[in-house]
């Protein structure tokens, strides 16, 4: 498993760091065994596996229940647990208390939680101990403010997000995932800060990248953001399945291959 520090080392050395999300055991093996540097236990889970319209339905329960089985697969990755929408930006005890749970109970190294406004709950989770990752640009347990669209496209904006990201590192964050910002000032806060930037429709020059399982694979997928690229496609799944269905249909399925062959019919009628 690689630890922070040598994350950090990776960012120091110009050496691109690699993040995909995972929601389940076999997703971790799979993840796990393409030596891919984090996981992310992300509340995609929400549209991915759950069918939900949006990240805001995922609950603390969902997330550590599908983290839970991502650290059984995947024992020796960095796995980062994302605090979903309402579990933060209540009160400062309850917020502590979700961390708590979120990081013990899932044996997560660290937490990411979306938002410029949460730089005094990074400082009190890294005060406990607690390492969180940041996540500035496109939020989107904010999608009914801000929309799935590009973030931070103008000067204002800009400056903004430049000193947002100033502000959360400051205040303790030990990575930052910036969502759908133009390339240019996704490259110009990776150079700035010191912690690792980990980009996701922000251009080639963060310190690493993070996509979504099923985009990667179009597992599922309905819709398809500009920044995923496919590599490959789960979708031929639907045509096994077509085809098993058939082969039941017709009694084609289970063949002799398929079948135990040992005949305990005379022992029983003897
Ligand atoms: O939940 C998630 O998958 C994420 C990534 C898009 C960064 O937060």
């Amino acid at each position: 498993m690689k630890t922070l520090k040598q994350l950090q080392t990776m960012k120091d050395n110009q050496e691109k760091i690699s993040m995909v999300t995972a929601y389940d055991y076999p997703s971790a093996r799979q993840v796990e065994a393409a030596n891919i540097d984090i996981i992310l236990v992300g509340d995609s889970l929400g549209m991915t596996v759950l069918g939900y319209e949006s990240t805001v339905q995922v609950t603390v329960e969902d997330i550590m229940h599908h983290a839970k089985a991502v650290r059984r697969g995947a024992p020796d990755t960095y796995i980062v647990v994302d605090v979903p929408f309402g579990a933060v930006g209540v009160n400062e005890q309850y917020d502590l208390e979700n961390a708590i749970r979120l990081y013990q109970q899932t044996n997560a190294n660290a937490i990411k939680a979306e938002g410029a406004h949460l730089t005094k709950y990074i400082k009190n989770c890294s005060n406990m101990g607690i390492p969180v990752v940041s996540h500035l640009g496109l939020t989107p347990q904010s999608v009914g403010i801000m929309g799935y669209k590009m973030q931070a496209n103008n000067k204002e904006a800009a400056l903004q997000l430049i000193e947002d990201a100033y502000a959360v590192q400051q205040a303790g964050a030990i990575m930052l995932v910036l969502e759908a910002v133009p390339s240019d000032l996704a490259r110009e806060i990776s150079q700035k800060l010191q912690i690792p930037v980990i980009g996701i429709g922000a251009g080639k020059d963060t310190d690493g990248q993070v996509l979504v399982y099923h985009d990667i694979l179009n597992y599922g997928v309905e819709h398809q953001a500009k920044f995923v690229k496919q590599y490959g496609d789960f979708s031929i799944g639907s045509d096994a399945l077509a085809q098993y269905n058939q082969e039941v249909k017709n009694s084609e399925f289970p063949s002799e291959a398929h079948t135990y062959k040992k005949q305990v019919m005379n022992e029983v009628t003897e």
